[in-house]
């Protein structure tokens, strides 16, 4: 059976008592080490490490990677000003996204790095700013293989740059007098280190090609063991065998390529619990399932219920008996459920948990990425819920108060009908 992640059964009661549930709850101190991780990689020429901030872009957490040092890759206009209203330098953020914006003036102007990710985006930036800097995600024919839902790569991906128009691009960056000077790739989340590894020259390649490149940014997407049956990335192992492919391609090419990585998931994952309640128990008679109704669901934690990913559940109680239990959440939708079999929605997988009773906390571990930021919320019209820090000093403080119930309809407009 599963353990608390980070917190202990007197602060769960303590903020039960404190705030209302369900409400997110992010370890400083777990951040804070995922941050020192990445600060040791090995390497050839230099490492950047930018937050994918889509994971998680509440204001404070973006406030810790910047005062330790992490840039941030942004996937939106809205991204940036959301980084910039939480004190990042234009310079520190780079920027790469499927619109193309009628804005990118404006971001030009402020000196952000943009990354283009389509033909039309390189067009669109020289017809701005003919002399200036940019990066190009390309789409290799290369994905990541878990599951298709999480894979940005190949014929069937629209993210980046389609790598047979290399060409096309050569073509136009010299006519326009454009620099590139990063390839930037993310092929999905969930690689094995091994296809990393293996695919960082191929990802060289892409740089041999334009003569101005200077930095790689292999995006990221590894696993973090959530789950008894996963393991951790070896970082360590991964980058000094990347490190090695840095160096040798410098042997052939008298290039220094410097390295940047962006990782989410990986980075920030175990930092955050989501703290709810048993709010109803019932079952399809005997022979069949025991549901445990909760007061969470798709609206905290999306995650789980577009990508049907499994995380730990802990029953705060004193039982010592265990029961067999479906876990589902509280939305009017039949996919609003907890414990299907991985990658595999229409199988529900019961697990074992201490037998529950209603209104016992339970506590949703490991719920830190794509959750408070890829939020359902409203839906059913439940208020979004408030998110808590732990600091290093074990005081919590509030950094997103939850909603209250007038802020679901703050914006419709009262029309006579
Ligand atoms: C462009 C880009 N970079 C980095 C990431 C981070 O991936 P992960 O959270 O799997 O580490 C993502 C995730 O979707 C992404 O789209």
């Amino acid at each position: 059976m599963h353990q608390l992640n980070f917190l202990t059964e007197e602060l769960v009661k303590q903020i039960e008592k404190d705030y209302k549930l369900p409400v997110y709850v992010y370890s400083e101190k777990r951040l804070l080490e995922a941050i020192e991780k990445f600060k040791n990689f090995p390497s050839a020429f230099g490492v950047t490490t930018r937050f994918a901030m889509k994971a998680n872009s509440n204001k404070n957490i973006l406030k810790i990677f910047n005062k330790n040092g992490v840039k941030i890759d942004a996937s939106s206009e809205y991204e940036v000003y959301r980084a910039i209203n939480a004190g990042y330098k234009w310079e520190d953020i780079q920027l790469s996204w499927q619109e193309l914006s009628k804005n990118l003036d404006k971001l030009l102007d402020l000196w952000i790095f943009f990354v283009a990710t389509s033909l039309e985006q390189i067009k669109a930036v020289w017809n701005i700013r003919p002399w200036t800097e940019i990066g190009l995600r390309i789409n290799p024919w290369v994905w990541s293989w878990a599951f298709k839902a999480i894979s940005t790569g190949g014929t069937t991906s629209s993210f980046g740059i389609w790598h047979e128009y290399i060409p096309e691009i050569q073509k136009l960056v010299s006519e326009h007098g454009l620099k590139v000077s990063k390839i930037h790739i993310h092929i999905g989340s969930e690689n094995t280190p091994e296809s990393w590894v293996s695919t960082a020259n191929i990802w060289l390649n892409f740089v041999k090609e334009f003569e101005s490149v200077t930095c790689l940014n292999m995006g990221w997407g590894f696993k973090k063991a959530i789950m008894p049956y996963e393991s951790d990335a070896d970082l360590q192992a991964i980058w000094k065998a990347v490190a090695e492919k840095v160096r040798d391609f410098y042997n052939e090419t008298n290039r220094e390529i410097k390295l940047e990585v962006e990782p989410g998931k990986y980075m920030v994952i175990n930092s955050g619990s989501v703290i709810a309640r048993v709010v109803d128990i019932v079952d399809t008679w005997d022979m069949w399932y025991k549901f445990l109704r909760t007061n969470s669901g798709m609206t905290e934690m999306p995650r789980v219920a577009m990508y049907w990913v499994q995380q730990p559940i802990i029953i705060l109680n004193n039982s010592e008996t265990t029961k067999e239990y479906v876990v589902v959440w509280h939305c009017c939708e039949s996919w609003d459920i907890l414990t299907s079999k991985l990658y595999d929605q229409e199988t529900i997988e019961p697990v074992t948990l201490k037998e529950a009773n209603i209104w016992d906390l339970i506590v949703f571990e490991w719920t830190w990425a794509y959750n408070s930021s890829m939020s359902m919320k409203n839906y059913n019209s439940f208020p979004e819920a408030g998110e808590l820090l732990l600091r290093t000093d074990w005081s919590i403080v509030q950094i997103r108060k939850r909603a209250e119930i007038e802020e679901v309809w703050r914006n419709e407009v009262d029309v006579e009908v």
